[in-house]
């Protein structure tokens, strides 16, 4: 188990566990308040992504804002994925519904899942997402649900990157539900109500 994370089991055995996924700077403790508001009866793990910018957490290298370091982000996805394994068989939870929870960063991390390796995840709320990198083929993503929630006045993702994501997630066969914000990179409280709405009626 070679990731800092916090476990918090569900205390109704409720199938459910959200993966929270920080943004750059963040820690496995920031996104618990949001996975207990999205999904009350769920267990949460929240994880520590092990890259360092400076003092900043990240969960893969990159050369510039916005410009990633593909060989590391494809490393990073395979360890983060198999970390995930080691946990279902930790705690005895094959049989949940994995969700990632995912900002900026973390969002960028749960989508190269999908691209990569998604057998890992039932379904992701990817807030601030850019399309990470074009896989080698399209997954199959038939049984997957994904809520995008991207600013358009985000100075961070292009939108373009947001639409190529969306794009290639339905191409791949996922139900994609993608709301635009009146917002920039950071998220409003009203995204967060949107969001569990659509969990609600998703998983
Ligand atoms: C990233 O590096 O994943 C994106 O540029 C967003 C960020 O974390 O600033």
């Amino acid at each position: 188990m070679n990731f800092h994370h916090t476990f918090v089991q569900s205390k109704v055995n409720h199938k459910q566990t959200l993966i929270l996924l920080h943004g750059t700077g963040g820690d496995e403790h920031d996104l618990l308040s949001l996975g207990t508001f999205l999904a009350p009866h769920a267990s949460l793990l929240g994880i520590r992504g092990k890259v360092k910018e400076g003092q900043a957490n990240r969960f893969f290298r990159r050369l510039s804002e916005g410009v990633f370091d593909e060989a590391d982000l494809l490393f990073r996805t395979r360890e983060l994925s198999s970390f995930l394994d080691e946990v279902k068989d930790h705690y005895g939870l094959w049989d949940n519904e994995w969700i990632a929870v995912g900002y900026s960063n973390g969002a960028n991390i749960a989508a190269s899942m999908l691209l990569l390796e998604p057998a890992v995840l039932t379904s992701a709320l990817l807030f601030r997402a850019m399309m990470p990198l074009t896989p080698p083929r399209l997954p199959d993503l038939k049984r997957h649900s994904v809520y995008l929630s991207s600013g358009r006045e985000d100075p961070i993702v292009p939108h373009a990157s947001s639409e190529r994501l969306e794009e290639t997630l339905r191409a791949a066969g996922a139900d994609v539900t993608h709301d635009w914000q009146n917002a920039g990179h950071g998220v409003l409280q009203s995204e967060f109500t949107s969001a569990k709405t659509w969990l609600a009626s998703h998983t």
